[in-house]
């Protein structure tokens, strides 16, 4: 049976794109590491933008008391359901380090960070080169002396096809539906389903995205004011599966399906 997202609650709504999507334990492991690998010291605080619930930022404070956090979006919905099930993880003296923002990241913020994140690919939103620089410059100016800027990117030879694959999980399934790619201007139009109890939800969240590449990310950056560019690449397992370990690399081969990271250094 198929619903459409409206008949989805948001706590349903968030709880499966969290279970679906989401892994930023990983994320904040390879933040750690890589900070103290390129500054020889530790980060304490971190930016989330495009924050959505603000999972990611929540975890960052509780992993140590130095630290502090901001996640910044600009809808109140993910905001509302973040702070009823993230901030409420935290104890009074975490939260007390922890903000959340209901804001535009293109906007200017009266605190700076060591960290400033843009995962699940949300910077893909800007379309124009003009409007990406707009944000990459925004970012550079927030950052402290040694700070570092994490994107994470995603391509492959299968990216670009108008395919549903459908990934299963213990009680639901989660659908990527690429519906539509210009290739004149790399336009794209992404949704994201969800199957639980025998019922489909179609068009929960829709992605109307450019699909930039790693090289125009890095020249971007670049154009930004950052003074080096660290791209990486995911090593394998003996199965050729990804192993979640990714090493600074400048060249690679193509595959169906990969996800990286791109760091900007100040
Ligand atoms: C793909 S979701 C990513 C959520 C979260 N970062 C994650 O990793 O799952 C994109 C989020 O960006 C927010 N967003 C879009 N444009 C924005 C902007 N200009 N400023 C702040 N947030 C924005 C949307 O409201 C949405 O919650």
């Amino acid at each position: 049976m198929a619903r459409g997202a409206g008949e989805l609650s948001i706590d349903l709504k968030y709880k499966l794109y969290e279970a679906s999507v989401q892994n930023h334990m990983a994320d904040i492991e390879f933040i750690e590491e890589e900070f103290k690998r390129l500054r020889k010291k530790k980060a304490k605080t971190l930016r989330e933008d495009f924050g959505g619930t603000g999972a990611m930022a929540c975890d960052w404070v509780k992993r140590s008391k130095s630290r502090e956090a901001w996640a910044i979006d600009l809808d109140p919905e993910p905001i509302r359901y973040g702070k009823e099930n993230h901030y409420t993880r935290l104890d009074s003296e975490e939260q007390s380090r922890m903000n959340y923002i209901e804001g535009n990241v293109l906007e200017k913020y009266d605190f700076s960070t060591d960290i400033v994140v843009a995962f699940n690919f949300s910077y893909f939103i800007f379309k124009k080169r003009a409007e990406l620089l707009k944000y990459f410059k925004r970012v550079r100016k927030s950052l402290n002396k040694d700070g570092l800027f994490f994107v994470d990117i995603f391509g492959g030879t299968e990216c670009f096809q108008e395919i549903e694959e459908e990934t299963e999980f213990d009680k639901h399934s989660y659908f990527w539906d690429c519906d539509y790619y210009n290739p004149l201007n790399n336009e794209t139009l992404y949704y994201i389903h969800f199957k639980t109890d025998g019922v489909k939800y179609e068009k929960v969240f829709v992605y109307d995205w450019r699909h930039w590449t790693v090289r125009e990310i890095a020249e971007i950056m670049e154009e930004a004011g950052f003074e080096k560019v660290v791209t990486y690449w995911e090593g394998e397992d003996d199965d050729g599966e990804g192993d979640g370990d990714f090493y600074p690399s400048n060249k690679e081969e193509n595959c169906e399906s990969w996800v990286t990271y791109v760091v900007g250094m100040v």
